[in-house]
């Protein structure tokens, strides 16, 4: 007895920054933006603006695709760092929202990592038995954390949210198997300290820059590159699956260099990998998801296909989810 992933989703907000508009405010160009991280431009939360209307609103599609009523759900998971409160989480927001009522939602707060995270402890509670019907959604709003005026992180990440709707069911099809892994002592290559405080890129007051996202961007580029390519391998190895027979990989959209060396690290050539952070940028836990949804709305995934999830950020954590579609 497994889990599978039905229908996907995904919505953003309203807003859409391209590389020249930031050229506008900032000390960078679109150049530098292109050809250092394959953005093009991104979409950020103004004021007046829900991160929980937008799962809302991602979810929604998903459920409406996979013609499961709301009400039949059993639980909520998300994988997000952007919830508006330090509690209640953002999938109780999310449930209330969805004018859901008891069923258990929990968030699982593993940065970019988040929505990999989410799909395998929604995956094992369902394989336990527990579950007959999961939404599963990555979210978040790092926009919401930079510092304007931080060209290094500023120009580097979008917002939005992705959803899933997973059912259980005697199956070869559905989730392999994932693997997770966390490493505390890398802690400080990507932080925010204070979360509480939130400014959207519209507000008059500028965030100080101790509150806003740090990250050290080498060398985290460095170990993002070794980390998806190890997990990557292992979680294909422990479900005897050679890489080649790998569909399509579908990786967190960091910066396309991290895609294209982890890719060419395992081998694959571009056609067996999706990407889309040129028109997202980096939307942390919602990026696999939503890349993941644009990827079933293109035709690039069908029936029994091996997909590969992967993605890598703050924690740091990475990890790796194995689907036969
Ligand atoms: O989602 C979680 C995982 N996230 C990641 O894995 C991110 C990993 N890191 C990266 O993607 C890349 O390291 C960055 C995109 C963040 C930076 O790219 P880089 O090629 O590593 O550039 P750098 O930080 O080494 O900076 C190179 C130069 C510097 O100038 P100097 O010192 O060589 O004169 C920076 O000041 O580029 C400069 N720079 C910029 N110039 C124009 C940094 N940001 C900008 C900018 N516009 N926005």
């Amino acid at each position: 007895m497994g889990s599978r992933i039905v229908a996907t989703g995904r919505a953003t907000p309203r807003t859409r920054v391209t590389n020249h508009e930031l050229a506008r405010r900032m000390d960078t160009t679109d150049e530098w933006v292109r050809t250092r991280t394959g953005i093009e431009q991104r979409y950020v939360m103004s004021s007046g603006e829900s991160l929980v209307d937008i799962a809302a609103e991602a979810s929604r599609t998903a459920l409406q695709r996979a013609g499961v009523a709301a009400s039949q759900l059993d639980a909520i998971v998300v994988g997000t760092v952007s919830s508006d409160f330090g509690f209640p989480s953002f999938a109780c927001q999310l449930q209330h929202r969805l004018g859901l009522d008891t069923i258990p939602a929990f968030d699982v707060a593993a940065a970019c990592s988040g929505f990999v995270y989410a799909l395998s402890v929604a995956d094992s509670t369902m394989r336990a038995g527990d579950y007959e019907r999961l939404l599963v959604v990555g979210a978040d709003a790092l926009s919401t954390m930079v510092d304007w005026n931080d060209r290094s992180t500023a120009v580097l990440f979008g917002d939005g949210a992705g959803a899933v709707v997973m059912v259980r069911e005697p199956s070869d099809r559905g989730v392999l198997g994932s693997l997770l892994r966390s490493s505390g002592a890398y802690w400080d290559l990507l932080y925010v300290r204070n979360r509480g405080v939130r400014t959207t890129i519209d507000a008059e007051a500028r965030r100080v820059n101790e509150d806003a996202i740090r990250m050290k961007g080498p060398e985290l580029f460095k170990i993002a590159v070794r980390s998806m390519e190890d997990i990557s391998r292992k979680v294909a190895e422990r479900a005897a699956v050679p890489l080649e027979e790998i569909a399509l990989i579908v990786p967190h959209q960091a910066n396309l260099r991290i895609i294209n060396a982890v890719a060419e690290r395992l081998g694959l050539g571009a056609d067996k990998v999706f990407t889309n952070v040129n028109r997202y940028g980096n939307t942390s836990a919602a990026s696999v998801p939503i890349a993941l949804d644009e990827a079933v709305e293109a035709r690039r995934i069908h029936d029994n296909d091996l997909i590969m999830l992967n993605a890598c950020g703050g924690g740091l954590t990475w990890g790796a989810n194995l689907i036969r579609w």
